[in-house]
């Protein structure tokens, strides 16, 4: 995935804090990042007891990457102290019958709690968010940092790469190439019909033309994650394809810190694109974390549609997590 000849060139030393570390994404994502040679040192943390195990296991990879492990609360503060980046992985998954949504009451306190550590332990870190519901998790963490007086828009980011990841997946399936070579902008939110699969845009274009065939396409990219909590039958929802995803961003993340121009991925930020405070986006990376909110372009019809339906679950769900975080 990455390119190990890059660390020498660098000579960058960037801390990586992954919260949740021990858990079904945590694994494959530290897994991914212990052999990312932008990153110095990479502390794993979570609740979970046996996560110095975690960490002992990781740090027998031959990469150059420094390998820690933190458990439990009383030890949040070192595995966060001079991180630059915080990915967090931490909180419950869904259940076959549940919505992203249905994680909230568990999974708000879990963020909260958490950014709150990173206001005061870390406050200049990016923070890369993968607790669902991302919708509101990006404006619990926004509203707590802002109550700490170190809030910077630019440095709370929602991971949605997994849902350009798919797409790039279903249309390299449909046009018969590389997935690799696919580009296709996702915009919105991560849940349900607030993800808004931007096919006529897709590079290559898409072999599809029939508006009935797209609007299939375009569901099945909204319910990719149910199709995996089903398929896993109450063991958890997607793990390894959001290890690869969370570590792709990451990757941006570091690409865009080292001071290369011109990183560009999809990530639920806040922005003034749409009716919403918080948006997913097309955005470039910098050395503070996103550096321009590039926008979505032009888009067809039927997506302005989809996008009208989707603006009153968004608006929920943000309203949702900012009223939490305040109250
Ligand atoms: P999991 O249950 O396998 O792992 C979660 C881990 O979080 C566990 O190890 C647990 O001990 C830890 N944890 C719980 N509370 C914690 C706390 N206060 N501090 C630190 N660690 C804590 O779940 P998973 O499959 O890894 O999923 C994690 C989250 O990611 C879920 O909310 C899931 O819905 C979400 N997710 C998001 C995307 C996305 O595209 N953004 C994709 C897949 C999953
Ligand atoms: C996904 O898209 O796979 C994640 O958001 C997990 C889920 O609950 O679907």
């Amino acid at each position: 995935m990455f390119n190990c000849g890059q660390l020498a060139a660098t000579g960058m030393k960037i801390k990586v804090a992954v919260l949740g570390a021990g858990g079904g994404i945590g694994q494959p994502l530290s897994l991914l990042l212990k052999q990312n040679p932008l990153i110095s040192h990479l502390a794993l943390y979570d609740i979970a007891p046996f996560t110095p195990g975690v960490a002992a296991d990781l740090s027998h990879l031959d990469t150059p990457v420094k390998v820690t492990g933190h458990k439990g609360p009383e030890q949040l503060c070192d595995a966060l102290t001079d991180s630059e980046v915080v990915v967090i992985p931490a909180g419950m998954p869904r259940k076959p019958g549940m919505t992203r949504d249905d994680l909230f009451n568990t999974n708000a306190s879990i963020v909260r709690d958490l950014t709150l550590c990173i206001a005061s332990c870390c406050p200049k870190a990016i923070i890369a968010i993968i607790t669902n519901p991302v919708n509101s998790m990006v404006p619990i963490a926004s509203e707590v940092m802002k109550k700490a007086g170190v809030y910077d828009p630019n440095r709370v980011l929602g991971v949605t790469t997994l849902d350009i990841v798919r797409s790039s997946t279903f249309v390299g399936e449909i046009n018969g190439v590389d997935p690799r070579t696919v580009k296709v902008p996702v915009i919105g939110g991560h849940s349900g019909i607030t993800i808004i699969p931007l096919l006529s845009q897709s590079q290559p274009p898409c072999k599809l033309t029939d508006p009935a065939q797209i609007d299939k396409l375009t569901k099945r990219i909204q319910e990719a994650g149910t199709e995996v909590v089903k398929a896993k039958a109450g063991f958890g929802s997607a793990t390894l394809s959001m290890g690869y995803s969370g570590a792709r961003f990451c990757n941006a993340i570091l690409r865009g810190l080292k001071g290369e121009q011109n990183v560009v991925e999809c990530a639920f930020v806040k922005c003034s694109l749409a009716e919403s405070e918080y948006f997913a986006t097309p955005i470039t990376f910098g050395k503070n974390g996103m550096d321009k909110v590039l926008g979505y372009g032009k888009i067809n019809e039927y997506e302005q549609k989809i996008l009208s339906q989707a603006m009153p679950e968004l608006l929920k769900n943000i309203k949702k997590g900012v009223e939490f975080a305040k109250k």
